[in-house]
């Protein structure tokens, strides 16, 4: 019997990395982090100076682009062209860039295919936007969660300072709010809750909350 897929979409910062990745491990399958791949091009793309709105300069470059998640014993580890760029994607300037790389027709026919080539014999979970939507329509169980911006700033805030790195509350507050507007108000596969997805607000829920209410979902349908 093939294995279930989940797809689990929502704003940023929403948790979505850290249930999706929680719920492959409990279930033993593959976590697929679209977010990654938006961000890995998106690095590229800046370091080659490429036009960021122009979809057929970037669909050229990532013709020319591997990119793969793998795990690694401390986690997952995004390899670009080979490189290790786990680190290098989480920047500001990547996060404050990758929504207009994502907005191009020319970008998101390539993705979708390629995430959907990771996905296909099922046992995965794979997180994004469009992931309910477009990448997984048929997925056995979609998940949208959501959290208010505030909640969304604060833990993103103190993953920063527990990093060790600076932080402005207001600022990834503004930054956050701008990137779902930029997701939600594009034209192609905008951010969405699916039909058929179950919303979970995680505004005043704990990860092990979110996690095991999705592994319940997931022991339904199995
Ligand atoms: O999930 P993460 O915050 O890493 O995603 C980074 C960006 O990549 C999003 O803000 C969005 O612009 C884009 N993205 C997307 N579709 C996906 C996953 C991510 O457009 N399935």
């Amino acid at each position: 019997k093939k294995l279930l897929s989940i797809a689990i979409d929502g704003p940023a910062g929403a948790g979505k990395s850290t249930v999706a990745k929680q719920v492959a491990e409990r279930l033993s399958f593959i976590y697929i982090d679209t977010g990654a791949m938006y961000r890995a091009l998106t690095y590229k793309a800046l370091l080659k100076g490429a036009d960021l709105n122009d979809g057929r300069e970037l669909e050229i470059v990532l013709n020319d682009t591997d990119i793969k998640l793998v795990i690694t014993n401390g986690g997952q580890a995004v390899l670009l062209d080979g490189k290790d760029v786990s680190e290098e994607i989480r920047t500001s300037e990547v996060t404050n860039n990758v929504s207009f790389v994502a907005r191009q027709q020319e970008v998101r026919t390539e993705m979708v295919k390629r995430q959907q080539l990771l996905a296909e014999s099922g046992g995965v979970v794979m997180d994004g936007r469009d992931i309910g939507t477009h990448v997984m329509p048929n997925a056995e169980l979609k998940i949208f969660l959501i959290a208010s911006v505030e909640e969304r700033a604060r833990r993103r805030y103190e993953e920063n300072i527990t990093k060790g790195f600076e932080a402005d509350f207001e600022l990834l507050k503004s930054e956050i709010a701008l990137r779902d507007k930029r997701d939600s108000e594009r034209e192609v596969a905008p951010l969405r809750k699916a039909e058929d997805a179950i919303e979970l607000d995680t505004t005043s829920m704990t990860i092990e909350e979110v996690v095991s209410s999705i592994l319940h979902y997931a022991k339904e349908r199995a």
